[in-house]
């Protein structure tokens, strides 16, 4: 007789998949036991042919699902095992990595270019590398102007196409003829980052400093609508509302030329009671000077514009509280540090 609750206990009892494969051979493969009960069939009368028929077809039954089922759980506990095997223990300890942070100076310059994109700006950074004309004649400065003898500029080695030795730019202005000339007018732009100049380092200068230009192109733009952006551009980037006022400065580049301040609402923490600051000299700019429209090709009959320069280490100064600018690139990890 077929002991099928036997060979079903044989069954929970096998641990692996060799021992599986084992017991498919011996009870449900072509050898299998249940073939020789079949075969002892022949000897049995009809009625019970019948019967012992229907109790070998449900053991297969029986005994094929108990063998499936078992040969999945199987095949999981041995993915597992290897997984086991394969395991990484990440429990150990690594190389710490530093936590960073960054240049106070990229913060600053970050929220000028966000403010600006918000008033449709682009964004340019431009060539570090200038020619005399780009960086001097094209911004209406004559190469006779003392700016641009050798204790101010720094000149390369290499000359550029009309034999002159080329410059470090001196201020961003230098990038305004190409821009117009790259995009033409009417022209939304900003151009933030590095100038260098042949100077003696202290507190407020740097052989390499950060500047950032602006500059808006079209047709009738004009004081009015000068100031209206420079307070809502400010306003933006200070985070709260701006007033600002004008002073009248020069630079070549620029006709009228503007020094601006700007005063902002203080709100005493405890008093709740309202203040204004002091003024604050946070920009130099200016209508664009109709010669420097007429060197890159445009009418200054037909277009107009401005040009602006937010006085990007007194913003960050003023901000942080920061006396000396070499701290913002002399790589002192412990400057650094400090503001997180
Ligand atoms: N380029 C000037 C400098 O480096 C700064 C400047 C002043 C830029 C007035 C401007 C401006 O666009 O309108 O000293």
């Amino acid at each position: 007789m077929l002991e099928t609750d036997k060979i079903l206990e044989e069954l929970a009892l096998i641990k692996d998949l060799k021992g599986l494969e084992n017991f498919f051979d011996k009870y449900l493969g072509k050898k299998w036991l249940l073939n020789e009960e079949f075969k002892k069939m022949t000897t049995l009368s009809i009625e019970e042919k019948k019967e012992y028929g229907k109790v070998l077809s449900d053991a297969k039954t029986i005994m094929t699902d108990a063998y499936e089922i078992k040969e999945q759980w199987l095949s999981i506990d041995s993915i597992n095992e290897k997984l086991r095997e394969d395991i990484v223990d990440i429990s150990l300890e690594g190389k710490k990595i530093e936590q960073w942070s960054f240049n106070l100076i990229t913060r600053v310059r970050r929220d000028l270019e966000e403010a600006a994109r918000t008033m449709w700006f682009m964004v340019e950074s431009g060539n570090e590398v200038a020619t005399k004309f780009q960086n001097f004649e094209s911004v209406n400065i004559p190469l006779t102007h003392p700016a641009t003898e050798m204790h101010d500029t720094i000149y390369l080695n290499e000359k550029d196409n009309s034999g002159e030795f080329l410059v470090l730019r001196t201020h961003t202005s230098a990038l305004q003829n190409y821009m117009i000339k790259k995009y033409w007018v009417p022209l939304k732009v900003i151009i933030p980052w590095r100038c260098y100049r042949f100077d003696e380092m202290d507190a407020n200068h740097d052989t390499m400093f950060f500047q950032f230009e602006g500059m808006y192109i079209d047709k009738w733009v004009s004081i009015a609508n000068f100031k209206d952006v420079m307070e809502k551009f400010l306003s933006v980037m200070l985070k709260r509302k701006v007033e600002i006022r004008m002073r009248p400065g020069f630079f070549p580049f620029v006709e009228p030329g503007f020094e601006i301040d700007a005063r902002y609402e203080l709100v005493d923490r405890k008093t709740w009671e309202k203040s204004l600051s002091k003024w604050i000299e946070l920009l130099w700019a200016g209508m664009v000077h109709p010669n420097v429209l007429k060197i890159a090709g445009v009418d200054p009959e037909e277009y107009s514009g401005f040009a602006f320069w937010p006085w990007i280490n007194r913003l960050a100064a003023m901000r942080y509280g920061i006396k000396d600018i070499r701290y913002f690139t002399n790589g002192d990890l412990r400057f650094a540090k400090s503001f997180k």
